[in-house]
């Protein structure tokens, strides 16, 4: 194990994991595939960047939107984030692997009320963290045109409240909006977890990282 994702050349490749649960469970899928970096388990630590010296691997923890960011522009090499963030930040870079957890849905939702606004595609306020994502939803997918609202969090208070008829959001258990009394009125389309490389280190550490995304596989 791990005989190619060893560097050849002295090069560490750089990891950059969005902060929170996708990047624990990350590490454990990783440390399944013989990569660990024990610096990072360190909870009280305030460093930002983990080094494991042996593989020449380098980690550091990012806001989730930023990790697509530091990608693009070859910061680091590989990052994991969830697919909500790719499609809503739209970066130059390679989406490569499914890694099977975060599972959750990008969603319409709203009150019962809301259906027949959609479906009669009346002019509409959407809500939501995710303005991209709902643009491309209504315009592009829909043909219908909405006046799009951005949030940055308890984007349910949207409907609640009547700053919007309906919210574009994440939906993993349904508990957040049957506790507020919304339904999710569309299904946009399923997430969860994914690699993503920069295009040049793909072309430059090809073998390496391919042998990395064959062993992640085998163990999703
Ligand atoms: C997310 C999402 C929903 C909730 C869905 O919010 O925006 O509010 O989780 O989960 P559920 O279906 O299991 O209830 P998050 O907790 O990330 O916080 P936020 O509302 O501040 O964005």
């Amino acid at each position: 194990m791990n005989e190619r994702i060893h560097s050849q050349d002295g090069r560490y490749l750089t990891f950059a994991l969005g902060k929170g649960r996708l990047a624990d469970k990350t590490l454990e899928l990783l440390e399944k595939t013989g990569i660990t970096c024990e610096e990072m388990k360190d909870k009280g630590s305030r460093k930002l960047v983990f080094v494991n010296e042996e593989l020449k691997l380098r980690f550091f923890l990012a806001k989730g939107p930023d990790v697509p960011t530091y990608v693009e522009y070859g910061a680091a090499d590989i990052g994991v984030v969830g697919k909500d963030t790719i499609m809503e930040e739209n970066r130059r870079v390679y989406e490569v692997l499914d890694l099977g957890f975060g599972k959750c849905r990008m969603c319409v939702c709203g009150p019962e009320g809301a259906r027949e606004l959609l479906k009669h595609h009346e002019m509409i306020r959407v809500a939501s963290k995710y303005p991209n994502i709902a643009k491309d939803y209504f315009y592009n997918k829909k043909h219908q045109t909405v006046d799009i609202i951005k949030l940055n969090g308890s984007v349910e208070l949207g409907p609640i409240v009547e700053l919007s008829d309906v919210i574009v959001d994440i939906v993993e258990t349904g508990s957040t909006l049957r506790e507020n009394g919304l339904d999710v009125l569309e299904e946009i389309c399923p997430l969860s977890a994914r690699m993503i490389v920069n295009q040049v280190s793909m072309q430059m550490q090809t073998e390496r990282i391919k042998k990395l995304i064959q062993d992640l596989r085998e163990h999703i």
